[in-house]
């Protein structure tokens, strides 16, 4: 028998509302050895990212749910610790879709090569990486903001948001964030040096972000749905764009909401004000701006003009209960947990 050595986080049952930690269900596994054209990766640092929620249910989606007993699906910043194909020798650091795995095999020949002399390999998993791209992307293809337009994004101290309001200043537009607590407020706007910033959490917040957009809003990055959009909405102004990123207000929703059907309302804006409202999964883009991408936002970071924050959890054993933090806000900058097998 092989020695047990290697670890993976598999979906033990699906989450009814708020993901439980017995939904998760850690396992040992044989540390599994590559054949011809296969590496053998382990894990160094594994990002939790909120559409793993989505993985979770067994509804039809853009991808395929995770199987119950399945692992969980992730990206992972990872060393090749033995090798039997001729693009990679061991040692070389790359980002590979390994899921929740203490290690994983691979036949890729295309994973991303990451240097640690360039950025921290962390930065390959957030701004750097699918966040990030969501960010350059939603902005650059939907939002389009021009200077002196409003942008505004929720969810404003996580690797995409805080990259959405960045880049919009950048560009020469104002960027209003909303974020959740004073702590991550101070950050955005002192650090990430945001226009104005909201906490959603304020009982009067639709009031404030009102007064934070006295020319209202010409560009609403959706991250997060809920009452947020509730109170963006009339703020909206004619040919405003909506890239809407993600709904994480909306992940543990069970069931039809509140029963308040508000699509009416909804889709007046929408024709009244000649909106336009589109969706899009990052990947659509990566083809035409994925290397402009790493190079403008590369660039930003070594010259510091781009700033972001990772928050790491140590212990592979606690990604569920970071993962379960993260829908409820407790996370503070990009979630990564440190494997450190
Ligand atoms: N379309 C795509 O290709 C794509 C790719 C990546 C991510 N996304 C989406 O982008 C959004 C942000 O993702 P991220 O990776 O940058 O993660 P993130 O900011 O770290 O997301 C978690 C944050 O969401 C906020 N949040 C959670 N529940 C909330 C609620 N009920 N109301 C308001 N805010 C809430 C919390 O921030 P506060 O404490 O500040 O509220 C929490 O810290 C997510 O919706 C995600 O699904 C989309």
């Amino acid at each position: 028998m092989p020695e047990v050595k290697a670890h993976q986080i598999v979906l033990a049952a699906r989450p009814q509302g708020r993901p439980k930690p017995t939904d998760f269900r850690l396992e040992d596994t044989p540390i599994p050895t590559p054949s011809e054209g296969q590496i053998l990766l382990k894990v160094q640092y594994l990002s939790l990212d909120p559409y793993m929620r989505g993985r979770m249910d067994d509804r039809k989606s853009y991808a395929e749910p995770v199987p119950l007993g399945g692992v969980m699906q992730g990206e992972s910043v990872a060393t090749v610790i033995a090798s039997k194909h001729p693009n990679y020798s061991e040692g070389t650091i790359v980002l590979a879709h390994t899921g929740w795995r203490t290690h994983a095999l691979s036949d890729r020949a295309d994973l991303r090569k990451l240097d640690p002399a360039v950025a921290p390999v962390t930065t390959g998993l957030g701004v750097l990486g699918m966040p990030g791209f969501t960010a350059y992307g939603g902005l650059r293809v939907i939002g389009k903001p021009k200077p002196a337009e409003t942008v505004v994004v929720a969810a404003a101290s996580g690797p995409v948001g805080s990259l959405v309001g960045q880049l919009a200043k950048m560009g020469g537009a104002r960027a209003v964030g909303i974020a959740g607590g004073a702590e991550k407020c101070a950050y955005v706007k002192d650090e990430l040096r945001f226009d104005a910033v909201i906490d959603h959490r304020d009982s009067d917040f639709a009031a404030r972000l009102a007064a934070a957009c006295p020319n209202r809003i010409d560009v609403y990055f959706e991250n997060v749905g809920g009452a947020i959009w509730q109170a963006v909405l009339p703020l909206l102004n004619n040919f405003a764009r909506v890239p809407v990123s993600g709904l994480i207000a909306q992940y543990n929703d069970v069931g039809k909401g509140d029963g308040t059907d508000r699509l009416p309302a909804t889709m007046r804006e929408i024709l009244s004000k000649s909106l336009t409202v589109r969706g899009f999964i990052n990947y659509e883009f990566a083809a035409e701006y994925y290397p402009a991408f790493l190079h403008e936002v590369g660039a930003g970071i070594a010259d510091g003009r781009i700033r972001y924050r990772e928050d790491i959890v140590n212990g592979f054993e606690n990604a569920p209960e970071a993962f379960i933090g993260m829908l409820e806000g407790r996370n503070f900058g990009k979630l990564i947990v440190r494997v450190g097998v």
